[in-house]
């Protein structure tokens, strides 16, 4: 795929019902790019895809759990019968946690894994052979989370950590197919009203409202993404403390352990 023309490409982004997903598949359109949208929510995906076709974007959806192998190879067959091709798959769906490692329910394990793990593994495999024909982009989105573990969020920095072994093992294993791989470190994200964490009981709650918190909006995020995919880059780490966190844990690995129980009392990661 050419680093500067999209126009004509054609996109897979799970989970882009709501937040990073959907300003993912918002901007990729806006640059010419037709679109798959995933999630479970039928009726969600359905209002996206309609408000996206009244701007005159080329957009499909396509309804399906990440975690269930039968609804990935039917998410990336539904887009070869529709649109002949695929150039990009994000592997953006996932779900994060609260709750330390002790107190944790099994469910919670499971989720989170599934989700995070299975959830962009399943959809790489059966995209692999036509991501390789477009010589085009699988991008995993992953957090800060991923850089090192965080007190209350193991099983999710785990689950992200994960996928950078994923990743940098295709890196290699494609190396020369003219596949780009790439991983975005995601850091605090503005979210919308009806975004979900699960308790350590397993069961999904309210994330805590980020609006008046100094975090990036999801449109800043997609832009950092798109960047990614345009200059055909491995790693993105998209905050300031997403990079600190990263310098920090590599210098001072205990002034690290420090800082970070600290501002763990915020949440900021996932
Ligand atoms: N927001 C942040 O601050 C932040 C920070 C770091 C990293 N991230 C990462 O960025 C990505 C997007 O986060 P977000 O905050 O935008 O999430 P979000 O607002 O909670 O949206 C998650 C999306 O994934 C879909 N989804 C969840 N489970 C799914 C499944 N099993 N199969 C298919 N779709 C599924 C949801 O739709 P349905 O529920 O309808 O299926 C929804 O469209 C995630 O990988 C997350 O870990 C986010």
């Amino acid at each position: 795929m050419k680093t500067n023309n999209f126009a004509g490409k054609v996109a897979i982004i799970t989970g882009s019902s709501m937040g990073i997903g959907k300003a993912t598949a918002y901007k990729l359109a806006a640059h010419g790019v037709k679109i798959v949208l995933n999630g479970r929510d039928e009726a969600k995906l359905e209002k996206i895809k309609s408000e996206m076709i009244a701007k005159g974007y080329e957009v499909i959806a396509v309804k399906g759990d990440v975690t269930t192998p039968h609804d990935c190879e039917k998410l990336i067959n539904t887009t070869i019968a529709t649109f002949g091709k695929l150039d990009i798959l994000i592997n953006n769906a996932g779900i994060s946690m609260r709750g330390n490692f002790e107190t944790l329910d099994i469910s919670v394990f499971e989720k989170v894994y599934d989700t995070n793990i299975l959830g962009a593994v399943y959809p790489t495999k059966f995209a692999l052979p036509h991501i390789k024909s477009s010589k085009g982009s699988i991008v995993f989105i992953s957090s800060v989370a991923a850089i090192r573990g965080l007190p209350s969020i193991s099983v999710y920095c785990s689950a992200k950590m994960a996928i950078t072994a994923i990743a940098e093992s295709l890196k290699v294993e494609l190396s020369g197919t003219g596949i780009h791989v790439g991983i975005v470190h995601v850091g605090f994200t503005q979210n919308e009203a009806d975004k979900k964490t699960m308790d350590a009981d397993g069961k999904l709650i309210p994330i805590e409202d980020r609006s008046t918190k100094k975090a990036q909006t999801t449109t800043e995020v997609a832009q950092v993404i798109f960047k990614n995919i345009k200059r055909r880059q491995f790693k993105t780490v998209i905050s300031f403390l997403g990079k600190m966190n990263a310098f920090t844990n590599k210098i001072l690995p205990r002034l690290a352990d420090k800082i970070l129980a600290k501002s763990m009392k915020s949440a900021m990661y996932k």
